[in-house]
């Protein structure tokens, strides 16, 4: 659909029939980030297919904040969509900033390039929560399909990094290593004997499907060359030759609909897209509009397309379409924080990763805290309802996805906490650490048709006490880590390290850490369930072929279908789920 200067309302009312595209497409993919790139890669293998990529940022592939793997340049630069939360009413009533990449590769473009999958039981509860198919064994076929990993060097190998090599594939597209800095060798040992000190062991391979202990991570970089190796590195640049496959730049608004109905169901005949100067085309989508957008965009994308709880889009002035409660609900987002202590030790390479478990962290407590938070699901479930007023999604189901996740942590003894270690220039120590399952549900939705690239976003942060509570426990087990031996002496600690004014200090009490941290908690910016993969009765929005409920061609393919968190950080797992997805809609699984 053109610009019709001067006839606002015939446009409006244009675009909501079917109307000639200006461009057709048998697949057009919202977004060109870590998943969508999967996704137009495999679908366009078949030249037959042709395929569309619309993308809000450009073509940063010789931006040095891009190929650089100094983590954080990109940050808070034209590269980060870097949104604001809504006050978190339970972490010091302020904005939380989530970032989000812009460009080619999406956020794989700018993030830490952390490349750990997670625990099997944390994949294997997708599929008992009625996903057939999706456990830790289908991914890990898939996990090894995207990956080109590189052995380690034997500097390498004597700087700490190991690895089985079963667990790894090496025909991928997505280079994985350790970083080159390693080559100058690091603190391994030390590392190593302290956290066995404090009874954390050593993990072999973060990425055999148990991340318990410590163990050094390895990274998404080409460590021959030491540059990044993000989604548009691995799947976009080499196969840009084909005429089949097209990225095309733009904001998507929203989902148009074909007037026929498919059996019942809705069909998408394309997407609306505006470009920068505010000016709306169409382009048509013969077979399959699949979103991509990450979790923060593309729930909204749903509800400017009529999908989502219909009381909320009708207060929008959106007429509803197919009304799905679970549409931006069931956010989840890590609470994190970063402590410093002081030390003597010179700088050196660092890819230092613990998980721990609620046993490791909570010791003695452990059973009160079990019964106590057992005690409190019903409570977060209704609180999570209620924060979404009415229409939204059920407190029963809510409490059910909680009580899974329970189980996994106090029954199948999954890893709770991250906590991530540099020995960094000037003595400074730093740990940052996050609690990986919390407990608060969030919501993130569309504030007005106007305001397409501000969504409103509340992860709820602290809503559960647990969350915090653990945050505490990870907090205080850094520090009894630091002040052990062989490190303590070696590397002289002292501190923390405080410049916030806080007076926060070493041996601080329960209270005085839980009034630290409220004030003081980051948002980890890996937010995941926004568009659940899930039966509909339990909040879903997307079914086992991540087929949006009630619609006949439209899928999401991101962060936002992954219906739980994972302890890993999330690249590596959206490869895989990528992998997986395009092989569905292939017809090949
Ligand atoms: C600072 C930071 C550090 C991180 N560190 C790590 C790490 O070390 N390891 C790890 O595994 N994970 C890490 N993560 C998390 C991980 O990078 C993300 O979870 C993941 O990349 C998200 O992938 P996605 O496919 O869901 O979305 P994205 O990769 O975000 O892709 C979405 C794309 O859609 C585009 N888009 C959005 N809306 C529209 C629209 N309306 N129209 C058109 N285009 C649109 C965006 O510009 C973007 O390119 C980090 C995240 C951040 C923010
Ligand atoms: C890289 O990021 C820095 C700030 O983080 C910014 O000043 C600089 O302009 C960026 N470079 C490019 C090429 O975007
Ligand atoms: C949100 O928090 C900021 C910083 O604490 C404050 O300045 C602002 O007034 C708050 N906004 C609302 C709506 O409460
Ligand atoms: C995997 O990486 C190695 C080392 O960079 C490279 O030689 C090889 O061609 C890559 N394999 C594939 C399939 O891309
Ligand atoms: C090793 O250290 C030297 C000296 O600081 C530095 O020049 C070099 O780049 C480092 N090597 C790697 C692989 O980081
Ligand atoms: C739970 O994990 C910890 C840490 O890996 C381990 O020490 C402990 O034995 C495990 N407990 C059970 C019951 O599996
Ligand atoms: C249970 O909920 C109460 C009330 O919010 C809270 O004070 C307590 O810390 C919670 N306990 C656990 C273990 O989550
Ligand atoms: C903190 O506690 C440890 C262990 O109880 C003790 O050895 C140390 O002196 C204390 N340090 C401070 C600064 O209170």
């Amino acid at each position: 659909m053109k610009h019709f200067f001067g006839f606002p309302f015939l446009a409006l009312a244009l675009a909501s029939a079917s109307t000639t595209p200006d461009q057709s497409f048998d697949y057009i993919i919202v977004g060109a980030g870590t998943s969508g790139l999967v996704i137009a890669n495999r679908l366009s293998e078949d030249p037959s297919v042709t395929v569309a990529v619309v993308e809000a940022g450009t073509d940063q592939r010789n931006n040095p904040n891009v190929t650089s793997t100094e983590f954080g340049s990109g940050l808070n630069s034209p590269l980060d969509w870097a949104y604001a939360s809504v006050n978190q009413t339970h972490a010091g009533n302020r904005p939380f900033a989530m970032h989000a990449g812009k460009a080619w590769g999406g956020t794989s473009a700018i993030n830490g390039m952390t490349y750990i999958r997670g625990n099997k039981a944390e994949f294997d509860v997708w599929e008992t929560l009625g996903n057939p198919g999706w456990n830790w064994d289908s991914l890990f076929a898939y996990y090894k399909k995207s990956e080109n990993y590189t052995v380690p060097t034997d500097s390498q190998l004597a700087a700490g990094a190991t690895y089985q090599r079963q667990n790894h594939g090496f025909k991928g597209p997505l280079h994985v290593g350790y970083t080159p800095a390693l080559e100058n060798g690091s603190y391994a040992p030390l590392v190593i004997d302290t956290w066995a000190t404090v009874g954390v062991a050593h993990n072999p391979d973060l990425n055999r499907g148990d991340v318990h202990g410590f163990g050094m991570g390895p990274q998404t970089l080409d460590p021959a060359l030491n540059v990044r190796w993000d989604s548009a590195t691995a799947y976009l640049h080499p196969v840009e030759g084909r005429s089949n496959l097209q990225v095309l730049r733009g904001t998507v608004k929203r989902i148009t609909w074909a007037d026929k109905a498919g059996k019942g169901k809705l069909v998408a005949s394309g997407v609306e897209v505006v470009d920068e100067n505010g000016e709306s085309t169409t382009l048509g989508a013969k077979k399959e509009v699949v979103l991509s957008a990450g979790s923060l965009r593309s729930p909204p994308i749903l509800e400017a397309s009529g999908v989502g709880n219909s009381r909320t889009l009708k207060s929008l002035g959106i007429t509803p379409q197919i009304d799905l409660p679970g549409v931006g609900e069931n956010l989840i987002e890590q609470p994190a924080h970063i402590l410093v202590f002081s030390g003597n030790l010179p700088s050196a390479a660092s890819a230092y990763h613990a998980f721990l478990t609620a046993a490791q962290l909570f010791g003695d407590e452990l059973p009160t805290i079990e019964a106590e938070s057992r005690a409190n699901l019903s409570h977060w479930a209704q609180a999570a309802a209620d924060a979404s007023g009415p229409g939204g999604p059920s407190t029963c189901a809510l409490e059910k996805l909680l009580r899974y996740q329970h189980d996994l942590i106090f029954q199948q003894n999954i890893t709770i906490a991250e906590v991530l270690l540099a020995i960094a220039p000037g003595g400074l120590l730093a740990s940052n650490y996050w609690t990986l399952f919390p407990f608060s549900r969030g919501s993130v939705h569309l504030g007005s048709m106007d305001q397409i690239n501000a969504p409103v976003i509340d992860p709820r942060l602290f809503l559960a006490d647990l969350d915090l509570l653990t945050l505490v426990a990870a907090g205080k087990f850094v520090e009894k880590f630091w002040f052990s031996e062989p490190l303590k002496t070696q590397g002289d600690v002292d501190g923390p390290v405080i410049s916030d004014g806080s007076g926060f200090t070493r041996n601080a009490t329960d209270a005085e850490w839980r009034a630290y941290l409220q004030n003081t908690v980051i948002a980890n910016s890996h937010p995941t369930g926004s568009a659940s993969m899930l039966p509909r009765a339990l909040g879903g929005v997307v079914d086992a072929e991540l087929r949006v409920y009630g619609t006949a061609n439209v899928r999401v393919v991101d962060a936002s279908v992954i219906p739980t968190q994972v302890s890993g950080h999330l690249t590596a797992t959206l490869y895989s789920l990528a992998e997986r997805a395009a092989d569905i809609i292939k017809g090949l699984v």
